[in-house]
């Protein structure tokens, strides 16, 4: 029923500007595939040339079994014969209609008998929790609900695809984890292939089956959350991935299983690696003691920041700072001794000069 997309080899130049720079990727039948990365990494327009928006300028891309882009063959089908979802952005209903029509536009142009189209724009309404907003003009509503409107639009044109780029930026807090909610509910009893466009990696890794994290328009990790979290296959990976951030530090290999920091040692459980390298450590794989505790290693609490269900330590050791993540509410006070331990099976090292994972 759902359908594979298989990108290939996709380029694509604004001018000088390399906004995808031959990206390769298969998307899986009803996966969730979110496209991460900072602002102007490509995102958008490798969504966008899926969609059949924007041309690419080298590379295939297939719908299915369907080519629907080859650029040494010169096909490009435009956006009505991909069989695909349209792109779902912010704002973008028409603001001359009102919702129900806004809803229904799309699915008028189907032809499809008035009695079923009323019972979707009732049920996509419900669905996003905006019933009774059927005779509402877009700017009587605020952007969250606007938002929700221009979702329910899309639930109720069901393609096989759903494309979205960025669709709960502009909500609060509160309502973008509700709407996380609903649309992962959504992509559950749909199965229908998503490919998602976010910049906010709890949101990428909370819905997505697999992320595609991008920077500067190249592919750097296309995994599953938990593989992107836990073996960041590089050291932008590593460092975009995680709040708080992973502890960066550098380092040599010193003997068989230990890395040098200057000021300490910490084991390591891999003899592929040699040299300077990045050692990266989550907050949360940082063990605190109070007191001394063999094998750990004495810092000052620099900061204590409690945030109820948990809490982030800054510790100071010289020049060095590690953030430590703990649950709960820390009894640790400013500028008291504290004493870190280092696991050696979740911490990850990089090669100093190519940034790459070594494998452990
Ligand atoms: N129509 C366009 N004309 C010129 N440059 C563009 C155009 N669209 C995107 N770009 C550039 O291509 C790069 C990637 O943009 P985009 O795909 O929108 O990034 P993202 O969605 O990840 O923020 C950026 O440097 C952006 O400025
Ligand atoms: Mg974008």
């Amino acid at each position: 029923m759902s359908t594979t997309i298989t990108i290939k080899h996709l380029s694509k130049h604004f001018g000088t500007v390399v906004a995808l720079d031959d990206v390769s990727l298969v998307i899986e039948p009803e996966t969730f595939v979110t496209l991460l990365g900072p602002s102007g990494c490509g995102k958008t327009t490798l969504l966008r040339c899926v969609a059949g928006l924007e041309d690419p300028d080298g590379g295939e891309i297939y719908v299915g079994n369907k080519l629907v882009f080859s650029h040494p063959q010169g096909i490009s089908l435009p956006p009505g014969q991909r069989e695909l979802g349209l792109v779902f952005q912010n704002y973008a209903l028409w603001p001359h209609m009102k919702v129900d029509k806004n809803i229904t536009f799309a699915l008028e142009i189907q032809k499809m008998p008035k009695v079923e189209m009323q019972k979707r724009v009732k049920e996509s309404l419900q669905e996003v929790q905006m019933e009774g907003y059927e005779d509402r003009y877009p700017r009587e509503m605020s952007g969250g609900q606007q938002q929700r409107i221009a979702l329910a639009r899309m639930l109720a044109y069901r393609p096989k695809v759903f494309l979205m780029d960025e669709p709960l930026s502009n909500l609060d807090a509160r309502l973008r984890m509700d709407m996380r909610v609903e649309l992962k509910r959504l992509h559950h009893i749909s199965g229908a292939t998503t490919i998602y466009v976010t910049h906010d990696q709890v949101e990428a890794l909370t819905m997505s089956t697999t992320i595609a994290v991008m920077k500067e328009g190249r592919l750097q990790q296309f995994d599953t959350p938990d593989k992107i979290y836990h073996f960041p296959s590089n050291l932008f990976v590593a460092d975009f991935i995680g709040n708080p951030k992973v502890n960066l530090l550098d380092g040599v290999v010193s003997g068989k299983n230990s890395v040098d920091l200057g000021k300490f040692k910490i084991p390591i459980n891999t003899s592929y690696a040699t040299g300077k390298v990045v050692v990266g450590i989550r907050p949360e794989d940082i063990t605190i003691f109070e007191r001394p505790e063999p094998g750990a290693v004495e810092f000052s609490a620099y900061s204590v920041l409690p945030a109820g269900a948990d809490s982030t330590i800054i510790a100071r050791l010289g020049e060095m700072e590690l953030t430590i993540r703990v649950m709960g509410i820390s009894k640790i006070r400013m500028d008291e001794k504290i004493w870190l331990k280092f696991d050696p099976q979740t911490l990850n090292l990089y090669d100093k000069e190519s940034g790459l994972l070594i494998a452990s």
